[in-house]
């Protein structure tokens, strides 16, 4: 238990504000578990993050969930921690309050990742031989942990996996789904690796109101799209929890290995979980860091207990695999690497990433050709000015402006992309005709998803998620 002999007369109303940080974040879980209003839970976030930055004002430490205050030593009001700007991010939440989005570099000193750096691409291009993805040259996979020890078992032939994952809350994906596993199947490729895909249909029947026959249903339908991406059949495993942990005896004991080795302590300090939370929240960290582990996958890698795994994902996964790195060595295994994404931001701005929830937040990947126009048109945050005459003038903002920011993730060519930044930045090119360049970048490419799409049968589905051998002698 916490002790507050510090400041004794302090310490009882430090208690009290952590208390009401840990009440207003259970708000903010009830009102999204009841399906609030958008409105209403982007209140409760915003006083959540103030009262989170005035806890870490008062203290000097982060709110941890679960772990009330210890140690004052409050923090003189210029110092790092006393910034009133402070990004919130988990797997449920992103909120910041900058146009420009959350602030990655603080991100990973908090995270206690490393920056993917021009030596490390550097690196990738040297060992790979091929250009980087432009993912990784234009900084949206920005981060990561111990890729240098996959380039060094690569480099030494050693094998290594590829484990990703999707969460299916719903039937409809949007263009931001399909960052992971674009990159995912740029890798795969690269590397020649096998690939394991986790739907987690069990974490959303857990989280959503949805029953166990809907969630599974998504995982059907999510997986479509994912196959849609082009992965290679002979290279790839794609399961639902739902299915694959019944039929799969390798799996669960992993489950079981990591559950002992968690306690709720533990994941209450990383989640946020209180003691209301039921317990298939608790428990499901276990299940998310499993086939971080070859042994979940007997059928792919035989006996094999030490090949290792790298997991591309965004950034806001990285406290499953925080855990997962925690636990690994005290259970007679390897801690994954990572690779770690930026969050695809909403039509509206980047001050949040895009929701399946909300129609005009995002393109989804069933939008027409015109409803891709109509959206952009209507709905991408410009940083252009308000008139030709200003915007001429003075040039837009392309460090806040949507459109340009989707079309530093698909449009492909660096110069074009380039030399737009510039006319944007001028004034020379207007908001309209920035938006038209991304209308015309992303209806294809939307259109030609479709069509992959369309060709996958439910025979392809089935064959994905049976376990099987894949092209890979272990
Ligand atoms: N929890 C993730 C989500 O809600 C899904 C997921 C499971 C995942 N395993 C993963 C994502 C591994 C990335 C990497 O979307």
């Amino acid at each position: 238990m916490a002790d507050f002999q510090n400041c004794g007369s302090c310490s009882s109303s430090l208690l009290e504000l952590f208390e009401r940080v840990s009440a207003q974040g259970e708000k903010v879980r009830s009102l999204k578990a009841v399906k609030a209003s958008t409105d209403e839970i982007d209140a409760a976030v915003k006083l959540l993050l103030s009262l989170k930055v005035t806890y870490k004002t008062a203290t000097g430490q982060d709110y941890k969930a679960g772990s009330p205050p210890v140690d004052f030593s409050p923090v003189s009001s210029n110092g790092p921690a006393a910034t009133q700007d402070e990004d919130f991010v988990d797997p449920w939440t992103v909120q910041t309050s900058n146009a420009k989005g959350v602030d990655y570099d603080k991100l990973i000193d908090r995270f206690g990742s490393s920056k993917i750096d021009k030596e490390l691409i550097n690196r990738i291009e040297r060992v790979t031989g091929q250009t980087p993805h432009r993912f990784l040259r234009r900084g949206i996979f920005f981060s990561h942990r111990d890729m240098n020890q996959i380039l060094d078992a690569y480099e030494n032939k050693k094998p290594f996996y590829l484990y990703t994952g999707r969460g299916p809350s719903s039937e409809a994906m949007h263009v931001g789904h399909l960052i992971p596993f674009i990159f995912t199947k740029w890798l795969q490729e690269v590397f020649n690796v096998p690939l394991v895909i986790q739907l987690t249909d069990d974490e959303k029947y857990l989280w959503k109101d949805l029953t166990i026959q809907k969630a599974s249903e998504y995982a059907i339908e999510n997986a479509k799209d994912i196959i849609a991406c082009g992965f290679d059949i002979n290279k790839t495993f794609i399961f639902s929890d739902l299915d694959y942990l019944g039929m799969s005896p390798g799996f669960y004991k992993n489950v079981v290995k990591v559950q002992k080795h968690v306690t709720f302590n533990q994941v209450k300090g990383i989640f946020g979980f209180t003691d209301s939370d039921c317990i298939g929240k608790i428990s499901f960290p276990a299940i998310q860091a499993a086939p971080s582990f070859s042994a979940s996958f007997p059928q792919i890698f035989k006996d094999k207990k030490d090949i290792q795994c790298l997991i591309p994902c965004a950034i806001d996964q990285d406290p499953y695999f925080r855990m997962t790195r925690d636990v690994a060595p005290r259970i007679g295994y390897l801690k994954p690497a990572l690779l770690h994404s930026v969050f695809f931001p909403a039509l509206q701005g980047a001050q949040t990433k895009m929701s399946a929830s909300d129609p005009n937040s995002s393109i989804f990947l069933t939008d027409t050709p015109k409803q891709i126009k109509t959206k952009i048109n209507k709905h991408a945050f410009s940083g252009g000015k308000d008139t030709i005459e200003e915007h001429r003038k003075h040039g837009g903002n392309c460090e806040v402006d949507v459109s340009y920011m989707y079309l530093t993730f698909f449009l492909e060519d660096d110069d074009k992309l380039e030399q737009m930044k510039q006319a944007y930045t001028s004034g020379a090119l207007l908001t309209g005709e920035l938006k038209k360049v991304l209308i015309e970048t992303l209806q294809p490419l939307i259109a030609a998803h479709q069509q992959r799409r369309k060709q996958v049968t439910d025979e392809m589905v089935k064959q994905f998620m049976t376990p099987r051998k894949l092209a890979f002698d272990f």
